[in-house]
């Protein structure tokens, strides 16, 4: 037990409900109830998602907590308050923001996250790190999500709270996001609890489908199977759901999700187009194909990829299976050569 953290527990369970009735029933809430109403949250999810708002006020929270006794030195150390530039107290962090709650895996709120009303800077203000919120630990709504992902067997994974509410609302409630922070191996690893496959569901945007790529690996080493979502027009999902609606997410997005090979070739192959390149452009694009599909253990496996490739390019799949063939002789050599290779002995990780 410690009682600071306690304090700071109850100050954050406390502060959303205040935030949560400040929205739904002030005059102050009115301006921030009509901005996410325009993006289509509804009620039900409000709710649910406690959001709330943090008035243009510099003492809302100040008071809030003075008045209930909360040292305020504490409040600033976990995130809630901050300084005033002359040291002559504190004010409020959030400040005519709308509030996303966030929550630990067993429900108690450890911090905040703030959006602006429309367009500005910074777009979201988090609570800092501290004893309570560690970012590269939490996942945004493990708690709600994590009954769904026992039962399914199955996680999606998104980038942001919009993302998570709304696909919720869409009948997908086996949703967590990373919060905009690089998914890592603890995020992992506390996910691979749970369920044994997981979809990443990134947003549609350059940024988005590069964040996807990198975390194949980390998953995968997770001993997750993975699937990717591949979403188009530089949507996010949550623009996707509110365009096209929840039938079509569930089909397309969810449903429709590649494997982590399928998807390091599709993009490959955007890559190469890109580049605005003709036939002669097919020979790199095949290199760099071979070496997503050349390690591929299975043959079958191999042999599907392959085959699609063939179509595609319109190559012939002889050639093609040669070429993947004489990688893989490539590959094997070069890790006979490591092993033998007493160098690696020493700084590898043999040494400990
Ligand atoms: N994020 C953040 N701080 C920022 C921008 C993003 O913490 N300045 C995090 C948030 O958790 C956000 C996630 O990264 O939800 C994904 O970022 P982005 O796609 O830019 O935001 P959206 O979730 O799409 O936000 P919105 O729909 O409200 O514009
Ligand atoms: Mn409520
Ligand atoms: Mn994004
Ligand atoms: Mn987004
Ligand atoms: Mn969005």
């Amino acid at each position: 037990r410690n009682p600071e953290l306690d304090a700071l527990l109850q100050a954050h369970e406390w502060s959303a409900k205040l935030y949560h009735f400040l929205l739904k029933n002030t005059e102050h809430g009115k301006p921030a109830m009509e901005y996410l109403k325009a993006r289509g949250f509804t009620d039900k999810a409000i709710d649910q998602f406690q959001i709330g708002y943090a008035p243009a006020r510099w003492d809302t929270l100040v008071q809030f907590l003075d008045k209930r006794s909360f040292d305020l030195g504490a409040m600033e150390r976990g995130g809630l308050l901050a300084s005033r530039q002359d040291g002559s107290g504190y004010v409020d962090r959030f400040r005519d923001r709308i509030i996303f709650p966030i929550h630990n895996r067993t429900g108690k709120v450890i911090a905040f996250a703030g959006r602006i009303l429309g367009e500005g800077q910074p777009k979201y203000l988090n609570s800092p790190e501290s004893k309570l919120f560690i970012k590269s630990r939490t996942l945004y709504n493990l708690h709600q999500a994590k009954s769904s992902i026992r039962k399914t067997g199955q996680i999606v994974l998104f980038e942001g709270y919009g993302d998570v509410i709304s696909a919720s609302e869409a009948g997908v409630h086996n949703g967590v996001a990373t919060m905009g922070t690089a998914l890592t191996e603890s995020h992992a690893a506390i996910l691979r609890n749970l369920a044994d496959e997981v979809i990443v569901c990134y947003d549609g945007d350059n940024a988005g489908q590069a964040a996807a790529l990198k975390s194949i690996p980390i998953l995968e080493a997770a001993g997750f199977q993975v699937k990717i979502s591949v979403l188009s027009e530089g949507l996010d999902p949550d623009e996707f759901i509110q365009k096209y609606g929840a039938e079509r997410f569930i089909r397309q997005i969810i449903e429709g999700s590649v494997s982590s090979t399928k998807f390091r070739l599709i993009n490959l192959k955007k890559n190469h187009i890109m580049l605005g390149a003709g036939e002669d452009a097919k020979v790199p694009f095949i290199k760099e194909a071979m070496e997503v599909i050349a390690p591929i253990e299975s043959p079958t496996e191999r042999e599907i990829y392959l085959k699609e490739l063939s179509a595609d390019l319109k190559v012939s799949f002889e050639s093609l299976k040669q070429e993947c063939n004489q990688f893989r002789t490539d590959l094997q050599k070069k890790q006979q050569d490591g092993d033998n290779n007493p160098k690696r002995w020493n700084n590898g990780r043999h040494k400990k």
